[in-house]
């Protein structure tokens, strides 16, 4: 266990170590029996939390705050339409000031070939540290809770099938970052992964290359399989989600278009029972329902798309109270 954290930024789980990543695992399940038996754990005092949207959400901006509040502490909430940034503050003056009133700044700014920039950029400039609330590249948090989901639903990761694969929507183009912290955190913890996607929707080169090299150095697999029924073939895990054809294409209305070609890409009954017969079905929220998944899966049996969405707030307080 790695217990000396103050200070550190959060940005991709990547820049953590596995024993580092051990002790936040360990440090939420204890955090989530506490808030469980009520026991008082105030550990951030006195302590704020800065969250600055660049982007809408329900599940992100409601778990930082409660799980705030529950440390003791205060989240404040910052609209990035709502602040002068729109004239002229930048990165650095976000990161200096929030850095001096604030004991950590936690951003979401997804745009693509902006979001993580910026989020590097907020945590050169703070003396406080940066967590990423989502980026265009990564959503760490996300992925955190889903490796403590699939832990207590499913045990040891090193066991299991994961497959990461694309869904259809027809929403927006959403960003790569879910996908790319999936496939990053499994591999670390030794599963044999699955990244299922058309080949329109690749992910950066550079993460399938830390992907591949994780499953070689945590004894697990890494493999990129182009067919939606082939890769839900005995996965233990099924976490099929949407993202945009970025790696393709910058135009939006282009990605769409592409993203027209897979609409049979959805997680259905028959599509489930492809899967292991105990196999948990996982999306990060919000789902396009009926386009991406049907009603049928999502509120089904298999699925464990609620306790996913509680994880968040367990693994953020374990982060928040480690780091700040
Ligand atoms: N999964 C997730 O990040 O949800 P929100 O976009 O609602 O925060």
């Amino acid at each position: 266990m790695q217990t000396y954290l103050h200070g550190r930024d959060m940005i991709t789980t990547q820049e953590w170590t596995k024993d580092e990543l051990d002790t936040v695992i360990d440090i939420a399940l204890d955090l989530k029996k506490r808030r469980a038996l009520g026991e008082e754990h105030s550990l951030l005092r006195d302590k704020v939390l800065a969250m600055l949207f660049f982007f809408s959400s329900t599940r992100t901006r409601a778990s930082f705050e409660a799980g705030m509040a529950q440390l003791g502490g205060h989240a404040m909430f910052l609209d990035s339409t709502a602040t002068q940034i729109g004239h002229g503050d930048t990165w650095k003056e976000i990161g200096e000031i929030l850095g001096r009133y604030d004991d950590g700044i936690a951003i979401r700014q997804v745009d693509w070939e902006i979001g993580n920039k910026y989020i590097r950029a907020v945590a050169d400039a703070s003396r406080t540290p940066v967590l990423n609330m989502q980026d265009d590249w990564y959503h760490p948090f996300q992925a955190l809770a889903d490796l403590l989901t699939v832990i207590e639903k499913k045990g040891d990761p090193r066991k299991l099938t994961v497959n990461v694969s694309y869904a259809y929507a027809a929403s927006y183009q959403k960003p790569v970052s879910v996908a790319q912290s999936e496939i990053l955190l499994m591999t670390r913890y030794g599963a044999n992964v699955r990244l299922t996607r058309p080949p329109e929707f690749k992910l950066q080169p550079e993460v399938i290359t830390q992907a591949t090299e994780n499953a070689r150095k945590y004894h697990g697999s890494f493999e990129i399989i182009e067919d939606f029924e082939q890769g839900m073939a005995g996965a233990d895990v099924v976490y099929a989600k949407s993202w945009g054809s970025m790696l393709t294409t910058s135009d939006h209305d282009e990605s769409a278009k592409i993203s027209e070609k897979y609409t049979d890409w959805i997680v259905d009954e028959r599509r489930m029972d492809m899967a292991d017969e105990d196999a948990i079905y996982m999306h990060p929220l919000p789902a396009d329902r009926n386009i991406e998944v049907t009603d049928a899966v999502i509120d089904g049996p298999h699925s464990v798309v609620f306790d996913q969405a509680e994880n968040r707030l367990h693994v953020q307080k374990a982060v928040m109270a480690l780091t700040m």
